[in-house]
């Protein structure tokens, strides 16, 4: 069987925190004697263009340093001041300075020429999310002619937005580069094939002038998900971690509603206070008996647009505080701290209701995980955003527009107010979905599509 690379911005860490996507992967580069390739997190003056391999907890790590100026204009800078708020429809939060995009293609050029000697003709090539978009480019130009499929974790814009972006012409054509282009959703497929459908050259900023060809590309959706069982099991065995226990005794007669995000503009967390504000203001009966607890670890927070969502959420939260706090209750707990997943399972478990209420979202794993960590004898409900890519999977959750405050706060009472039944009725198909798309049958199926690809010539013509 083929080895698989995996290439993404940032590679997984050490201990127990590793994501989803880390777990699942890691099996299959382990049975299949590939590697993750990505950037060290060390910034240097001079990086070498050879990466270091390093075996970390079994999985195998190839990374390179990068030289900070370029690392600024490729991460803070095109990636997430440009492709992120863009991506997200955010293009009142997007910052444009031109010289970002040759710090990102730089980036990417290293990328590519340090993969190089590592590759072996049959390897398959698995290129993770938007700092990247370039990569097959890169490496086609250095006549590499591997199966390379990408696979977009975030939104795919609407043509509108895409248009913002600068060099969006020449982006497109990178993705044309890829033998398979995998999204979270039907609704990104539908915004990529409006735009393959619509393109003229007019259109396209910073590419040659002519349209792009898509004809060699697959693009397809391929939801993500989690390992929704394993968090069953964690959400159990970790009701006896002392941070738990306190909090199930503190809760007492209380409900708990949890958020668990980055803290991130996309994630609506202002509208989500504001919603949890109406709840408490026209309803007063809840008063006392719920808790808002918001888990929002700090992101990117050298970005000014990051800084001021901090900001807000830091004076939203100080409101609510001080309009419905008593002495012996408070309405909310706001903590800008990273928790590991069993502490995390733990959590959603003695959630009454997940409020997941991002404004856009790729997928969004912590619906995926709320749902494997429920009690199925009295599960919780999930309140979901209708632009989370989830949404399409999660039908049966509480769907919600996360910019009407008013539907929101609603959908909270519903939720609160939800039967057993009803809510053990919800959970049963919730459940079944996070199975059927779990982290492990993405991988797989994506693979599987990737693999009997034909290899192509260096112009990224197919032989
Ligand atoms: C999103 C992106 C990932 C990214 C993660 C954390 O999920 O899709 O590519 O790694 O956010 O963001 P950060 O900027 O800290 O890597």
């Amino acid at each position: 069987m083929s080895r698989i690379i995996v290439v993404s911005n940032r590679t997984p860490g050490k201990g127990p925190a590793a994501g989803g996507l880390a777990v699942a992967l890691r099996k299959t580069l382990a049975e299949r004697e590939g590697f993750w390739f990505g950037w060290s997190g060390k910034l240097v003056e001079t990086p070498s263009i050879e990466a270091r391999f390093e075996d970390i907890d079994g999985l195998t790590v190839a990374q390179i340093d990068l030289n900070r100026e370029d690392h600024h204009a490729y991460y803070a800078g095109f990636s997430n001041s440009i492709l992120w708020p863009s991506f997200h429809l955010r293009l009142d939060l997007a910052t444009i300075e031109a010289h970002w995009y040759e710090g990102y293609r730089r980036v990417n050029s290293q990328f590519a020429r340090a993969l190089l000697p590592q590759l072996k003709p049959d390897d398959i090539i698995w290129v993770h999310d938007y700092h990247l978009i370039p990569l097959a480019t890169e490496l086609r130009n250095l006549d590499v002619r591997n199966r390379i499929g990408f696979y977009l974790h975030i939104p795919f814009p609407t043509t509108d937005a895409l248009y913002a972006i600068p060099h969006h012409g020449e982006l497109m054509r990178d993705l044309s580069r890829y033998d398979l282009v995998g999204m979270q959703a039907n609704r990104d497929v539908a915004a990529f094939t409006e735009f393959a459908e619509h393109q003229t050259p007019s259109t396209l900023s910073g590419s040659p002038l002519e349209s792009v060809d898509f004809g060699r590309t697959e693009v397809a959706a391929f939801p993500i998900g989690s390992d929704p069982d394993a968090f069953a099991k964690l959400a159990v065995s970790s009701a006896a971690n002392k941070m738990l226990k306190r909090m199930e005794r503190a809760m007492g007669e209380q409900e708990l509603i949890l958020g668990v995000d980055r803290l991130d503009y996309s994630k609506g967390l202002p509208q989500r206070v504001e919603a949890y504000e109406k709840l408490l203001a026209n309803n007063a009966r809840f008063r006392r008996l719920v808790h808002l607890l918001q888990i929002a670890p700090p992101s990117r927070d050298s970005i000014k647009e990051y800084q001021e969502t901090s900001d807000t959420l830091d004076a939203m939260c100080g409101r609510v505080m001080g309009r419905f706090a008593e002495p012996d209750w408070s309405p909310l707990t706001y903590v800008k701290r990273a928790y590991g997943q069993p502490s995390l399972a733990g959590l959603y478990r003695l959630a009454r209701v997940g409020l997941v209420t991002p404004l856009r979202d790729g997928m969004n794993l912590v619906a995926h995980e709320y749902v494997g960590s429920q009690d199925p004898e009295d599960p919780g409900v999930l309140v979901l955003s209708r632009f989370a890519g989830a949404a399409e999977i999660f039908d049966d959750a509480i769907l919600v527009n996360p910019f009407d405050t008013d539907e929101t706060a609603e959908a909270l009472r519903m939720a609160l107010d939800m039967p057993l039944d009803e809510r053990k009725q919800r959970w049963t198909t919730l459940m079944a979905a996070a199975r059927k798309h779990s982290v492990d049958n993405w991988s797989k199926n994506y693979l599987d599509r990737l693999a009997p690809a034909t290899p192509r010539d260096s112009s990224g013509t197919r032989d």
